[in-house]
């Protein structure tokens, strides 16, 4: 038997890439599963795409009012939560840093450390009396300078240092909280990279595996850091990254 199955599992930006290939592992696995994004149409593909198996809620992570009406939606549903995988992330694209309007950071801040904060405030009450796993999608962007991905790059690297930071403050709840730091991987929130032929090939000359990842390749590390295998990691970035430079 799964070691998910029955565990009540919130994974943000289920609906499409990386988090709807997560959802499928852990639907599979007979686990309770909820997941969120901003449009309804892709969360009823997801849906159908999960045999129904699924909680769909609309929120809009940037918005703090969407991600307390998300938890409303979660408590009333699941009572608790054993696994929360912070998935949801945009605006990979940014300018040069010293160019970029204001109102573009605080978009990208928001949108991505500031919603992840938010999020793992309301799952906290869902988490502390019963423990449970926290798995934080950064990126190699937020490890090192990536070109055309500064601002983006920032708020990862704010997600990493949240996630170590959440993982000493919870580790006496009986909460781990991880991140994997992705490079490129092959899903449409990239694909003006890797989609393109002369930047894919000068990607791959970096990229010691030959290839850049899949969305399993993600699915399999994070299931990994929620599984009790790792049952004594909390607070790691786990890079992963084809073993290209991190
Ligand atoms: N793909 C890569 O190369 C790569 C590399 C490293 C790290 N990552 C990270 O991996 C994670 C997933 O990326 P992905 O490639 O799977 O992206 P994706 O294919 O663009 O999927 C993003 C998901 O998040 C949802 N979403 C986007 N903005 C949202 C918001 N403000 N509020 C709520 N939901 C939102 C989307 O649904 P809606 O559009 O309906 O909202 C969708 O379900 C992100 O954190 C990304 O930074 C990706």
């Amino acid at each position: 038997m799964s070691e998910f199955k029955d565990k009540r599992v919130l994974i943000t930006g289920g609906s499409r890439g990386i988090g709807l290939g997560l959802a499928r592992f852990f639907v599979d696995r007979q686990a309770r599963v909820a997941i969120c994004g901003r449009k309804e149409t892709n969360l009823n593909q997801a849906r159908e795409a999960l045999g129904g198996n699924v909680l769909t809620v609309p929120a809009h992570l940037g918005k703090p009012e969407d991600v307390e009406q998300l938890f409303k939606t979660v408590q009333q549903e699941f009572g608790a939560l054993e696994i929360l995988v912070n998935n949801m992330g945009m605006n990979i694209f940014t300018p040069a840093t010293v160019e970029a309007e204001v109102a573009l950071w605080d978009k990208i801040m928001d949108s991505n450390l500031r919603a992840t904060f938010l999020v793992c405030r309301q799952a906290f009450p869902l988490m502390k009396n019963g423990g449970g796993v926290i798995v934080n999608v950064s990126s190699t962007a937020g490890l090192r300078a990536a070109p055309g991905m500064g601002i983006y790059g920032i708020a990862k690297a704010g997600i990493n240092m949240l996630t170590r930071v959440l993982a000493r403050e919870l580790a006496a709840y009986g909460i781990r909280v991880n991140a994997v730091a992705p490079g490129m991987v092959e899903t449409d929130f990239s694909k003006p990279f890797w989609g393109n032929e002369d930047i894919l090939k000068e990607l791959l000359k970096g990229i010691p595996l030959g290839r850049i990842a899949r969305v399993e390749d993600v699915v399999q590390a994070v299931s990994f850091l929620a599984s009790g295998q790792s049952a004594y990691l909390t607070g790691e970035i786990l890079s992963l990254s084809g073993g290209s430079e991190a």
